[in-house]
């Protein structure tokens, strides 16, 4: 049960700290080009182990991924105060073309979760990379919408004075400005939004949607205005999506990989509700989404298939 990280900054240290309160795997090797850093990194989520479950932490270089079931991909540079998600293409994609190689080398049946932004396009490029090399498709994922589809949650929930977990509805599309909520499949306890918003007296007006929708899609904005960055939320993803792989739970999460076609887009990678377990995606669930939703997927798919178009991927 042993799981890599390259790129020990704040996203995937806080990963590795998630999975080990979490208890997902048994054995994380953090890989980065600061090797300082990450034994650092690795030294103080070390120190936390003996407070949650059992687990082996350690700093290393690509060799020791070998064996990985798992290898989650944070290298990179994130967004700075104001900055889209896009405009960090060209410099992650040049981080890629070093990094992807280098993983499928050392960890060739490793299941790729890739967390660097921008998500969408990321994916894309890595699992072109780790196809060319043999990779079966699905094996390369991103974390792609499952954090707003969290903060959706979150959100709904507070909303409605009812735990989260027992909020379902998803956010799909790109991660990022172009991301699409779909309302129209939320469902609390089993019973549609608007019939549970109605036997709780809870408001479901536009102004409200709209507040919530803004929150989820400008969540990133907000919090690195105030902070300089975002960890926790991410983190806490990428640690759900690495147990679903490892543990083999067959989960159903909105993570992005490759697909032939979305909402009539060709050969993107966006999110959509996918049933993740130990060999990567195994399927792909299509939504009865209403006309205004789907034609805000084929939008978000369209801005994905365009900065693709842009790098001639
Ligand atoms: C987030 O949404 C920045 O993509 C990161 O928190």
């Amino acid at each position: 049960m042993k799981v890599g990280i390259v790129g020990s900054g704040l996203v995937g240290s806080t990963a590795a700290y998630a999975m080990v309160m979490r208890g997902v795997g048994r054995e994380i090797v953090l890989v980065d080009m600061n090797a300082a850093r990450a034994e650092a990194e690795a030294a103080d989520i070390r120190h936390a182990v003996p407070f949650a479950h059992a687990h082996e932490v350690r700093a290393g270089g690509y060799a020791d991924l070998a064996g990985c079931l798992a290898v989650v991909l944070c290298a990179g540079v994130g967004q700075k105060p104001g900055e889209t998600r896009l405009s960090l293409l060209q410099r992650n994609a040049a981080v890629f073309a070093e990094v992807v190689p280098a993983v499928l080398a050392a960890a060739p049946d490793a299941v790729l979760v890739v967390a660097t932004n921008p998500v969408d396009v990321m994916t894309h490029l890595a699992a072109r990379a780790a196809a060319a090399a043999g990779v079966p498709a699905g094996r390369v994922l991103g974390s792609g919408t499952t954090l707003d589809t969290a903060r959706f949650r979150s959100l709904l929930g507070g909303h409605c004075g009812v735990d989260p977990h027992h909020v379902h509805g998803y956010v799909i599309g790109e991660h990022g400005d172009s991301e699409v909520l779909t309302w129209s499949l939320v469902t609390v306890g089993g019973m549609p939004l608007e019939a549970f918003a109605q036997l709780r007296g809870v408001d479901l007006s536009e102004p409200l949607r709209c507040e919530i929708d803004s929150q989820v899609r400008r969540a990133a904005y907000t919090i690195i205005s105030g902070k300089g960055a975002t960890y926790y939320g991410v983190g806490s993803a990428l640690a759900r999506v690495v147990e679903a792989v490892i543990h083999d739970q067959r989960s159903i999460l909105t993570v992005c990989t490759p697909a032939a076609e979305v909402a009539g887009v060709a050969d993107v990678t966006v999110s959509l509700p996918r049933l993740v377990g130990r060999a990567g995606v195994a399927e792909t669930f299509p939504l009865p989404l209403t006309p205004d939703e789907h034609a805000r997927l084929q939008a978000s798919a369209a801005v994905i298939r365009q900065a693709l178009d842009e790098l001639g991927s």
